[in-house]
């Protein structure tokens, strides 16, 4: 919990003072997208609005899930200096919404017609009271697992599909001395973790149950003491140095063969093709075991801050470069995402890519379509960071799986 506070007064006070800087024809985004392969993405909609005259202040706040970024839009907002743009996950940007925060975006979502092509599962949360509030860049999901093919190779493993064939992988990798799990120790990437391993653990029952509807009694289920389990033997199975780190550089851990897997989102992608990696070559994608028909969905999307009356020229021409089709395959292919419209090709994507897209459209056709909880698609701020501090509280030995599922129920009930 340490990470989720150093820090945050320093990087208010820079993003201040960098503010003063910006002018009319200028975008100032505020963002997270810190790491080689996220930057690399934000590059191509930088250039795409540079080449149309409009000037990008950037505005980073590194920390992966964006709760920093976050800390830091409170305090620019409240200091009445909200920025142009912001990249902002499901409830958060319905709950700015609702304080009246954000400009309204119909004029050009009717001119280039959003309706028709974006999922219902974003326009859920880019829309309130009627009104587009934001762009939707990309849709990720959480319950995937990168690995190193030559690690998995040497050691005889396949590709695991149920949670006892990823244990036997994981049980191989020990006895042959590799790190079988690359983690970094920080709270929200346990959380993305505990995303997959309870829709797993119970399937989309018990995670639409417990996370969407925050029900007591899954929440308190013996289906969810099994789920901290089996993350008390992710973490008896992660290096003695994972406290901390950051996700891409657990991810640089697979990419060098220091570690068989990674359970991260599909912003990890951008890492290994960043670092010049081939999918199906040097590394495997697959859907964490037990988990193939479901994706767990969470959309990057911009959000525009009312400067006080109508949608400015650069955030109008900001949300139309987002939305156009060419930049949401440009982007999306280095992202690692897959595109936020339904009539995208596939062409331009390589085989995770390809799949992404096909077990999207798959899972929202399947009724197995559902928000992750640690990327805020699941619930409010209050109730993710309530989850999240008892995941963490037990990843660290503070308790044992029993005492996790209690602490858990007492926790989502005072937050929610
Ligand atoms: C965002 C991704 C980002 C990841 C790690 C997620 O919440 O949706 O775009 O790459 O955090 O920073």
């Amino acid at each position: 919990m340490k990470n989720r506070k150093t820090g945050i007064a320093g990087l208010i006070a820079a993003t201040s003072l960098a503010a003063g800087a910006a002018t009319a024809a200028d975008v100032e985004v505020l963002h997270w997208w810190t790491s080689g392969g996220e930057a690399a993405a934000l590059n191509v909609l930088k250039q795409d609005l540079e080449s149309q005259g409009i000037g990008w202040l950037d505005m980073p706040v590194a920390g992966g899930g964006g709760e920093q970024a976050m800390t830091v839009l409170r305090a620019r907002v409240t200091a009445g200096n909200a920025p142009t743009a912001v990249q902002m996950l499901g409830f958060d940007i319905l709950d700015w919404a609702k304080q009246g925060a954000l400009a309204d975006l119909n004029e050009i979502a009717a001119q280039e017609g959003w309706d028709a092509v974006v999922p219902g599962a974003l326009q859920a949360f880019a829309k309130h009271d009627g009104k587009w509030i934001s762009a939707p860049v990309n849709v990720h999901s959480t319950n995937w697992v990168w690995a190193n093919k030559a690690v998995l190779d040497a050691n005889g493993i396949a590709v695991p599909q149920t949670w006892e064939e990823f244990m036997a992988a994981v049980n191989a990798l020990a006895a042959a001395g590799v790190t079988p799990i690359a983690h970094g120790g920080q709270a929200w990437q346990e959380a993305t973790v505990f995303d997959a391993v309870v829709m797993s653990t119970g399937g989309p029952d018990l995670y639409k149950a417990a996370f969407i509807d925050l029900d007591e009694e899954a929440l308190g289920s013996d289906a969810m003491q099994e789920a901290f389990d089996r993350m008390a033997f992710i973490r008896a199975n992660v290096d003695e140095n994972f406290s901390g780190r950051d996700w891409n550089l657990a991810t640089a851990m697979v990419i060098n063969g220091e570690a068989g897997f990674q359970m991260m989102g599909d912003w990890a992608k951008g890492e290994f093709l960043n670092a010049g990696k081939m999918p199906g070559t040097d590394f495997l994608c697959f859907r964490f075991p037990g988990t193939q028909d479901q994706v767990t969905f969470n959309a990057d999307q911009f959000a525009m801050f009312d400067q006080g009356g109508t949608v400015s020229k650069e955030q109008a021409a900001l949300a139309s470069a987002i939305l156009s089709p060419s930049f949401q395959s440009a982007f999306n292919v280095v992202k690692g995402s897959v595109p936020a419209r339904t009539d995208v090709s596939d062409a331009d994507f390589d085989d995770c890519g390809k799949q992404g897209m096909k077990d999207l459209a798959a899972a929202a056709s399947s009724g197995n379509l559902f928000g992750s909880m640690a990327h805020g698609h699941a619930s409010p701020a209050s109730v993710r960071n309530a989850i999240y501090d008892v995941v963490t509280a037990h990843f660290n030995g503070e308790f044992d799986s029993a005492t996790a599922v209690q602490e858990l129920v007492d926790a989502v009930s005072i937050a929610k």
